[in-house]
């Protein structure tokens, strides 16, 4: 039974859809040829001398024609496409969106002809058929400036491989991806009830260099959809989950998608395009993969980076110094720093270079080997003696030396007024060169540290300074002092 409900105020219908640009609904006539068996499309726009209207028809070759005569005026009428994921139309409304737009028009078909007249009524020839193909021809108003705007709207249409489509004459030419590959997206499939419903589908997706001039864009199975600005076209092979104005998709389907290309393509990813922001996207969402995220970070900060870190404030500075870079918080979003975390991808500065200490902090290590007073050299003693007189004169402090004998990595160390010098790295020679220009540089970078622990911090470097500018006062005003240390 026929539903009488609704009229439709092709004025009203006309003055909706115009904004979307003339190109894109001529585009509607491209799409549903590319939806049958067609080998050749011929579009053809031709200005009419001294009117402001444009000649247009499209031509196909499909076989098969309209199925359905009563399609081409029934807006919403159940397209047989809607359970064909590779194809695009879905809505039955396309078609009746650029009739909207034109003055009086054709469609001519395998089961007939529809004639729509300038005084608004239609005509239906069931009779005068095509043997194959459809062709739609119409008088549209259009500016000289609209129909140009068009023909590069349709220069920027991906032509399926087997198919020629013309304008005017002239081949559009086909693009070569400039890489293919399979992921699984949402797209929309009539069910049973021949409802739309969102489904996982595994799909191809092709990647296509914008032309000069071309902003990139996400296109479904060649037809443009939205500009995402990204750096690459994306040309998805099935449906696209889309509004009614076929102009964009949701975001979180985006999202999926640049994620995805992010994965594959991440090797051919420049230092501009880390901050753009389908990759800012891509590097923020769940599914990024570890090999994506460690390229991005070594686009963005190099391969010589490390997280800040607050345990270690010497590390920080060394591995800038080194040119390096040191990454704070701010400096990536919260998933991406979960992402690099998962992957590995960025450590502490303090376990890529970490500073020295003396001992260890493990409370299980072993202990140093203390030697004891009574078992020291004579050197020893005079150097042990010789680095308490200067801890007094120099900073007012009563040193305590203790002699050591460890693997650890030190040679000696300071801290809170204990000076330990070990054997094991210094050796018994060092000793006995008594108080020698080399040991007083040894006992000035130890007593430094009375100042600061940090070997890069501005209050080491002045410490050693004023160290070193006292050290001469003092031989100057005790010579006699130091004599009794040296050899
Ligand atoms: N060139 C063509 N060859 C064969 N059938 C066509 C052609 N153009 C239109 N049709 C038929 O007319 C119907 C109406 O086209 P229309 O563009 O309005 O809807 P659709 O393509 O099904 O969906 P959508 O609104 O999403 O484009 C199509 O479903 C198709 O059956
Ligand atoms: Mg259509």
């Amino acid at each position: 039974m026929k539903n009488r409900w609704f009229e439709v105020d092709k004025q009203g219908l006309r003055n909706l859809v115009e904004r979307q640009g003339i190109g894109r609904l001529i585009a509607e006539l491209v799409q549903n040829a590319l939806d049958e068996d067609v080998t050749i499309v011929a579009v053809q726009l031709l200005p009419l001398p001294g009117r402001p209207l444009v000649a247009l028809a499209v031509e196909d070759d499909a076989p098969e024609g309209f199925r359905n005569l009563d399609h081409a005026f029934t807006l919403f009428a159940d397209s047989y496409k809607k359970s064909l994921p590779e194809k695009r139309g879905r809505f039955n409304l396309g078609e009746k969106l650029i009739l909207a737009m034109c003055q009086e028009a054709t469609i001519a078909t395998t089961t007939g002809s529809v004639m729509f007249g300038a005084d608004g009524d239609r005509h239906v020839r069931p009779r005068s058929r095509r043997e194959r193909g459809s062709m739609f021809q119409a008088d549209l108003r259009m500016s000289r400036a609209e129909c140009d705007e068009t023909c590069i709207y349709l220069h920027s249409l991906l032509i399926p491989n087997g198919v020629t489509v013309t304008l005017n004459g002239v081949t559009l030419s086909p693009r070569q991806p400039i890489h293919t590959f399979d992921a699984n997206l949402e797209t929309e499939i009539a069910d049973d009830e021949r409802v739309l419903r969102r489904r996982m589908r595994k799909t191809s997706i092709e990647l296509y260099e914008p032309l000069v001039g071309e902003t990139a864009t996400l296109y479904e199975l060649g037809l443009p959809v939205v500009e995402t600005g990204d750096r690459w076209h994306l040309n998805v092979a099935q449906k696209v989950p889309l509004t009614l104005s076929r102009d964009n998709v949701p975001p979180a389907y985006l999202r999926n998608l640049r994620t995805f290309v992010l994965n594959e393509m991440h090797d051919r990813l420049t230092t501009e395009d880390v901050n753009t922001v389908w990759v800012q996207q891509a590097t923020c969402d769940d599914a990024c993969s570890p090999e994506a995220i460690r390229t991005f970070l070594d686009r963005r900060f190099g391969d010589h980076r490390a997280a800040y870190d607050p345990t270690d404030p010497e590390a920080n500075k060394a591995i800038q110094a080194d040119g390096g870079t040191i990454i704070t918080s701010r400096m990536l979003k919260k998933e991406q720093w979960q992402k690099a975390k998962e992957a590995g991808a960025i450590h502490p500065a303090g376990k890529i270079k970490p500073t020295a200490k003396p001992y260890s902090l493990d409370p299980n290590a072993p202990s140093a080997d203390v030697i004891l007073p009574a078992d020291w050299t004579n050197a020893m003693r005079t150097i042990a003696s010789y680095a308490v007189f200067l801890a007094k004169e120099l900073m007012d402090v009563d040193l305590i030396v203790m002699m050591v004998r460890t693997t650890n990595n030190f040679a000696a160390c300071y801290g809170q007024g204990r000076l330990d010098l070990n054997l094991f790295r210094l050796g018994h020679r060092w000793f006995e060169q008594g108080a020698s220009e080399s040991v007083d540089a040894l006992l000035l970078h130890e007593f430094g540290h009375e100042f600061s622990g940090d070997h890069l911090s501005s209050d080491f470097h002045d410490a050693l300074c004023r160290l070193g500018a006292r050290l001469k006062r003092l031989a100057l005003e005790k010579p006699e002092a130091f004599r009794a240390f040296t050899r």
